[in-house]
Formats: structure tokens, sequence, C-alpha cells
């Protein structure tokens, strides 16, 4: 599997003015991104940090992903995200292998990106996102 980098590390957050004030203006990085993806009911903001960015999840709805993720587990770090060429053959490949995978296909992330979930069950509970850069 040609992972070739960590794309991004997701942050749940409830509020995210303050968070945007302590990665923009405390830790001084740059805010590369700020959109909602729907199919998620998230608003995303990205942070460039080298190659990889830092991206911060804020649901949209009572009924987003994100939004159960916070009733659990509170704020923090919610998944961890590599980037891969082919993500539809890498799922197939994965799917084969038996490995528990949330998305069979790509969907839609931010910044034109195809993302694809795999199960946490099959990643010792660590949250992973395979993602395609497409722009
Ligand atoms: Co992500």
């Amino acid at each position: 599997m040609a992972i070739e980098k960590i794309a991004h590390i997701g942050v749940a957050v409830r509020d995210l003015e303050p968070q945007v004030h302590l990665y923009r203006d405390l830790l001084g990085l740059e805010l590369i991104n700020d959109e909602v993806v729907e199919d998620q009911k998230v608003r995303v903001v990205m942070f460039k940090i080298g190659e990889s960015t830092i991206e911060l999840l804020c649901p949209t709805s009572d009924d987003s992903p994100v939004a159960r993720f916070l009733e659990r587990s509170g704020e923090g770090i919610h998944h961890v995200a590599y980037e891969v060429h082919d993500l539809t053959a890498q799922l197939r490949r994965l799917d084969a292998q038996g490995v528990e995978l949330i998305d069979k296909s790509p969907r839609k992330g931010a910044h034109g990106q195809h993302i694809a979930f795999v199960h946490p069950r099959a990643t010792f509970g660590v949250l992973t996102e395979l993602c395609e850069s497409v722009l």
C-alpha cells in the first residue's frame, strides 16, 4: 500500500473561534481552507503545517458523525488521514483482505479531496481516513 504521507490530522471541535485563535494566532499556522462539507455535516477549517494539514471539524448539525463523536469523547483528535494514490483501488484491495471499511467507495471531502474511512475496529481504535488529492 503506497501511503505517501500523513495528509492531515482531524480534530473534533465544538466551537471554532477559540481553536482558530490557537492554531492561527498563537501557533502561527496558515489558514488555507474553510468550507462546509455537506456530506459529513461539518465545517472544515484547515491549517497548513509543512507537507500536512491540521483539519478542524465542527459539526453543522446534531446528527453529524462529528457531533456524535463530541458527545462520546469530547474535543480532541478525531482521525488520522493518509494520502494514497488511486483510492478506489486501495479500498478494493483492503476490502478483499477483509479489512472493515466504513466507506467502500470514495466520497467527496474538503479541499477537493476524495476520502474514505476505515473502521476503527480494523485499526485498533484509530479512526483512519485514506484520501486522494484530485485537484
Ligand atoms: Co479528514
